[in-house]
């Protein structure tokens, strides 16, 4: 999708060549002298069209108007909350018409986020799902062109930054839509070995074999009763200069869960093919990075297996070593995700990070806390917890900050290990993020419950890209400011 930023008049608009041109009104109407201005004068004298967010209405051949459909609508502020009615009207009064080319103008003109919001949002309505169709029909838009009057030159790093969080969103959701025998873990490798094609990207993946001699036992007793084999993809994004301290992703890369041996009820066990919605958007985050180019260092680290039944499987009660030395006794096969994200974290600790974010569909339960809005967020450190949640704010991609009481880690003690891997029902996302919490003493740590957030389900079932944006957001923050620019050397002499 590509997004650009037009400066024009409303007036200069009606000569531009395109398949619908949009025109958003704010908090008022002021009628000008264009052919626009009478019709719409017109309607809401009528009480066809109201300035009000999700108030539609659409034209054909306007007299004077290039573009042969036009949709007026309007959002009272340029908040997201506003933006989000408006732009699903508009969507749906143009989802027929093959609209390839858009202008969407804004009469009260656009700041950094409602350009964000308006172009992710469009791209959100417009994306279609085509890898596994015989003859899919393909997305028609292709170009948005967000227009206003007297557009600053600033503002063309916000539709920078927005495209490349929808490349990045959409390639999360089209890696995580794909069904298991589709994006197995040696497939999600090689999306991290294509990536790694890009400036300032390595990659590295780890077989079983490796993983092994890292003494990666948590992760490995998950993959013991899959045949599609693990993999351990490193992926290295290096735009800031060589001593800076990296930020660790870690992504939960359940490519299936069925829960192993603790065998999940078969009703919507479909919807664990998204059980790797923390690895895609690892890997959408380094899509965005690769475009953008920021002045950091990032490292991702994607633990990936399926967690199946088998006569090989962990069972319940089975005792495992992690590569941290601690024991942890397998309570129940079906919380797979710490075991696989534990070692991954310790894997960590050799890059010395300057903070690391494991990103989960880790709990059932963490959907009955919050819902399909926030993601949970957890975290060690206060400033690294602030700075993620403002990062969602600052685009759409919600979190909440959950507790870490020391309390709520007593349900994982046990007699025969160091730690169980699961507690009681009670509080289940929290009880996840105390087992995690262990494995990430020697750092910054947050962790992302997306469980209900990743992906929907129902009759707009799909992957939502999320959190890529907050990823990106935060990630952007924590680059180094642009050195000045090296002093001019003047003639004057040294005294
Ligand atoms: N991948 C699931 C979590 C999940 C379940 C996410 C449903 C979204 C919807 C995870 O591996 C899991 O199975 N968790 C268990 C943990 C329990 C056994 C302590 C759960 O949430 O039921
Ligand atoms: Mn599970
Ligand atoms: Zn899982």
């Amino acid at each position: 999708m590509n997004v650009q930023l037009l400066d024009r008049t409303l007036d200069k608009c009606f000569s531009e060549n395109v398949d619908a041109l949009v025109v958003m009104y704010g908090l008022e109407f002021k009628p000008g002298k264009d052919p626009l201005s009478q019709l719409v004068q017109e309607a809401i004298r009528k009480g066809d069209f109201e300035v009000k967010p999700g108030k539609v209405l659409q034209l054909y051949g306007v007299p004077g108007i290039k573009a042969r459909r036009v949709v007026l609508c309007s959002a009272m502020t340029l908040h997201r909350g506003d933006l989000a009615p408006a732009v699903s009207g508009v969507w749906s009064a143009l989802r027929e018409a093959k609209v390839e080319r858009m202008v969407w103008h804004a009469v009260d003109g656009w700041d950094d986020a409602s350009l964000y919001s308006v172009a992710t949002l469009l791209a959100e309505q417009s994306y279609v799902y085509t890898t596994t169709l015989s003859s899919p029909k393909t997305r028609s838009l292709s170009s948005i062109s967000l227009s206003m009057q007297g557009a600053s030159a600033d503002l063309q790093a916000s539709v920078a930054r927005a495209q490349a969080c929808i490349a990045g969103i959409e390639l999360a959701k089209e890696w995580a839509n794909r069904p298991s025998n589709h994006a197995t873990p040696t497939m999600l490798a090689g999306v991290a070995q294509k990536l790694a094609k890009h400036k300032n990207i390595q990659c590295e993946v780890l077989g079983p074999k490796e993983v092994a001699k890292l003494k990666m036992g948590a992760f490995l007793s998950v993959a013991k009763g899959a045949v599609e084999p693990l993999r351990f993809i490193v992926l290295r994004y290096n735009g800031g200069p060589a001593k800076q301290a990296p930020v660790v992703l870690i992504g939960k890369g359940i490519t299936f869960d069925t829960g192993g041996i603790s065998l999940k009820p078969g009703e919507g066990m479909d919807e664990m093919k998204y059980d790797m919605g923390g690895a895609a958007s690892v890997l959408g985050t380094f899509e965005a990075l690769a475009r953008l180019q920021p002045r950091l260092n990032v490292v991702g680290l994607i633990p990936a297996t399926e967690n199946m039944p088998d006569g090989q499987a962990t069972k319940p009660g089975d005792v495992v070593t992690s590569m941290s030395g601690q024991t942890i006794e397998i309570l129940n096969t079906d919380a797979e995700g710490r075991l696989v994200l534990c070692d991954a974290m310790t894997y960590a600790e050799r890059f010395k990070p300057r903070a690391v974010v494991d990103i989960a569909t880790l709990t059932g339960a963490c959907v009955i806390a919050l819902g399909h809005v926030r993601s949970g967020l957890y975290a060690n450190d206060d400033p690294l917890g602030q700075a993620l949640l403002n990062a969602g704010e600052s685009c759409g991609d919600l979190c909440w900050r959950m507790p870490l009481d020391e309390a709520y880690a007593e349900g994982l003690k046990t007699k025969f290990a160091d730690v169980a891997n699961v507690a009681g029902r009670p509080g289940g996302s929290i009880t996840a993020a105390k087992f995690l919490q262990r494995f990430g003493r020697e750092y910054a740590w947050a962790h992302l419950d997306i469980a209900g957030t990743a992906w929907r389900s129902g009759a707009a079932k799909g992957a939502t890209g999320r959190p890529v944006g907050l990823l990106v957001h935060y990630l952007l923050q924590e680059q180094l400011p642009d050195l000045p620019a090296p002093r001019k050397r003047t003639s004057r002499t040294r005294a």
